[in-house]
Order: structure tokens, then C-alpha cells, then sequence
């Protein structure tokens, strides 16, 4: 059996130039990004407004890659139709937001998505115990959500090593999802706990550098013995 562990990258829109969205999503495509996340707030759940299913529908009709809905927003059950016609492909809710989980996420499955599910720092991983084998994704927000830039909380390494062993004690494969100041430092601790899918935002499309040297600079970070998931 393979000892290489399967990574992705999934570039977040929400530090794009949106200006030219368009450009910036054939730009991560260009560099090997097979997904992408749409980070939806509500100025409620969190701090700040960003955007909605229009924006889905839009990068929707210039990409065929997949699209994660981040719904950082109160009460997601009311909008995952609308988020699901516009065309994601996983929908991610946070267990803070939304009273009756298990009930959510059948709905996003019963509309043929792929359902996640996002923790807050503070959350404990025993919230999700009875919903584990239910989702496709687990997402472990490793910043408090709201704005990108913000720094990585060191802290939430053990929370995702925990993970790990949950979901292998129990034989489940759900993908583990990290979000929140991922760099070239920290997306290499963030896979050696367990992370497979990497959400960056501010260190993928920054004034730095094009956005195929940062994808770059973030694969090296974790290189050895890694790949690309497929
Ligand atoms: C929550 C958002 C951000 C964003 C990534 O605030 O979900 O974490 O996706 O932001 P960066 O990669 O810039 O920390």
C-alpha cells in the first residue's frame, strides 16, 4: 500500500480579486486546484458580510471544479437549496449554527450535495460523535471564522490529531478539512495531524506572489512523501 498521503489544496475566493474573479479561479485551476471554497458569512454567525449563492452560481459557470459552500451564516437550512440550485458541490455548515444537525445534513444530501461539517476552536470534537458517519467532510476552523489573514491557532493541532484517531477508532473516512492561516509553516503541521484538504486564502492569492508560486510554496511546505490528491 502506498505510504504517500493524498493533499489538497483548496484555494478560498474570499482574499480573490474580484475585480477579476473569473481570472482568479482559471488561475488556481491552472496551478492544479481541483476544489475551491466559497466563504459565505452573514454578518450574524460572524463579524462580516461577504457573499451569497450568486457568487456560487457565478464561479459556477466559469469552473468545472468542485465547489465547497462554506455557510458561516444562522440558521444554513433556511438557504441550502439556494446554495445547492447555484451549483456547489459540498456544503459546509457549522454545528454552532444550526439547532437539529443531523436533520441539516440529511437535507444537503437529499439535494445530491456532499454535506460538511465546520467546528470552531472552542467546539468540542464530542458534538459530533452522532453525526460522524453521516458526513463527507469534517472541517476544523483553525482561526476563529470572520476575515481571512488571521493567524494560525497552534492549539488545534491536538484537536485534529483526536480527529484522526476518532474517526479511525470508529472506521470512518470522512475527509479532514483545516481553514484558517495556512502557509507554507503551518500547512505541514496541519497534514502531519491529520489534515487533507487545506483551505487558504490569504497565502494563495496575495500581492506576494502569482498564485501558481504560492500553490507552490504551499506544496513544498508539506512535500515529502505527500501528492496531490487526485
Ligand atoms: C474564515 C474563513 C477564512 C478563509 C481563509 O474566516 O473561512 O479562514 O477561508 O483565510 P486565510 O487562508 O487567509 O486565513
Amino acid at each position: 500500500m502506498s505510504d504517500t498521503v493524498q493533499v489538497e489544496i483548496c484555494p478560498s475566493i474570499l482574499s480573490a480579486d474580484f475585480t477579476r474573479l473569473g481570472d482568479q479561479v482559471r488561475e488556481i485551476e491552472a496551478a492544479g486546484a481541483r476544489r475551491l471554497q466559497i466563504d459565505v458569512m452573514d454578518g450574524t454567525y460572524v463579524p462580516n458580510i461577504t457573499m451569497g449563492a450568486g457568487i456560487v452560481a457565478a464561479v459556477r459557470s466559469v469552473t468545472p471544479l468542485l465547489i465547497e459552500a462554506h455557510l458561516m451564516i444562522v440558521r444554513p437550512e433556511l438557504h441550502i437549496p439556494d446554495f445547492a440550485q447555484a451549483g456547489a458541490d459540498l456544503i459546509i455548515v457549522h454545528q454552532e449554527a444550526t439547532l437539529h444537525l443531523h436533520r441539516t445534513v440529511e437535507q444537503i444530501k437529499g439535494l445530491g450535495k456532499q454535506a460538511g461539517v465546520a467546528l470552531n476552536p472552542a467546539t468540542s470534537l464530542t458534538t459530533l460523535e452522532e453525526i460522524l458517519e453521516y458526513v463527507d467532510l469534517v472541517l476544523i476552523m483553525t482561526v476563529n471564522p470572520g476575515f481571512g489573514g488571521q493567524a494560525f491557532i497552534h492549539s488545534m493541532l491536538p484537536k485534529l490529531r483526536r480527529l484522526r484517531a476518532m474517526l479511525d477508532a470508529r472506521g470512518l473516512h470522512p475527509l479532514i478539512e483545516v481553514d484558517g492561516g495556512i502557509n507554507p509553516q503551518t500547512a505541514p503541521l496541519a497534514v502531519a495531524a491529520g489534515a487533507r484538504v487545506l483551505v487558504a486564502g490569504s497565502s494563495v492569492y496575495t500581492p506576494k506572489q502569482p498564485v501558481a508560486a504560492a500553490m507552490t510554496a504551499l506544496r513544498a511546505g508539506y512535500g515529502a512523501g505527500t501528492a496531490d490528491a487526485p
